[in-house]
C-alpha cells in the first residue's frame, strides 16, 4: 500500500515483495562472502532503506558505510559523476560491496567502482534493488540484483524525485498527470 495521502501512483513493487527479495539477496551475498566480510557501502540517499534491509538479513552483523555521488537533476542524468562523500573510505585490501537503489545509465556505479579499485580495494561488487538495462550507457555488472525494470521513472522505498517521495513504502511509477489530478482533487475538497 502506498501512503493514503500520496497520489495513487501505479505500484511496481509492494513493500512485502521488496522485503522478501532483499532477504534472498542477503542470502546470496552471504553465500558469496569469503572468510573476510565485505565492506558494505550504501550509495545514499536512495539506497538507505535497501541497505538497511540487506544488512538486517546478513548472518554477520556488519556496519554500512555511506558514499554520496551526484549526477542527477530532476528525472535526467547529467553525465558527470561527482563523489561528494565517502571518497576516502578505507577500502585498501577490502572486498567492497556497493549497495545501490537503482542502476540506470551505469555511470554512478562505474565511477564508484573505478574509484574504490584505484584506492586499493581487492574487489568491488554491486548489489542493487533495481536495474534499468535498457538505459545503460556504461556497461556495469550488477552482481546481486533485485529486479529489472523497463525505462520508467520510479520513486519510493528511498528513491526520490527532487527530494520528494522517498518515504513511500512501495516502489511506484512517477506520473506527473497522476500527481496533478491528485492535487486538483485535494484543492477541490
Ligand atoms: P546512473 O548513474 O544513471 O546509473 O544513476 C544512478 C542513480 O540515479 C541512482 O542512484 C538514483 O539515485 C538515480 N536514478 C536513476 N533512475 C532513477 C529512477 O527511476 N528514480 C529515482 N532515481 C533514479
Amino acid at each position: 500500500m502506498t501512503q493514503p495521502d500520496s497520489p495513487p501512483f501505479r505500484v511496481l513493487f509492494p513493500h512485502d515483495l521488496i522485503v522478501r527479495r532483499a532477504r534472498e539477496l542477503a542470502r546470496a551475498v552471504a553465500e558469496a562472502m569469503g572468510s573476510e566480510p565485505p565492506l558494505l557501502v550504501a550509495v545514499i540517499e536512495g539506497a538507505r532503506p535497501f541497505a538497511r534491509l540487506l544488512q538486517q538479513h546478513l548472518p554477520t552483523p556488519l556496519p554500512v558505510h555511506e558514499v554520496r555521488a551526484s549526477s542527477y537533476a530532476g528525472t535526467a542524468s547529467t553525465g558527470a559523476v561527482k563523489i561528494l562523500l565517502g571518497a576516502d573510505l578505507p577500502v585498501r585490501g577490502r572486498d567492497v560491496l556497493l549497495l545501490e537503489d537503482i542502476v540506470d545509465t551505469g555511470r554512478t556505479i562505474d565511477a564508484l567502482k573505478r574509484h574504490f579499485l584505484a584506492g586499493g580495494a581487492r574487489s568491488c561488487r554491486v548489489a542493487s534493488l533495481l536495474s534499468k538495462p535498457s538505459r545503460r550507457v556504461v556497461p556495469v555488472d550488477v552482481d546481486f540484483l533485485g529486479f529489472e525494470i523497463p525505462d520508467e521513472f520510479v520513486i519510493g522505498f528511498g528513491m526520490d524525485l527532487d527530494g520528494r517521495f522517498r518515504e513511500l513504502r512501495d516502489v511506484v511509477v512517477y506520473d506527473p498527470a497522476v500527481e496533478r489530478a491528485h492535487a486538483a482533487a485535494a484543492s477541490a475538497r
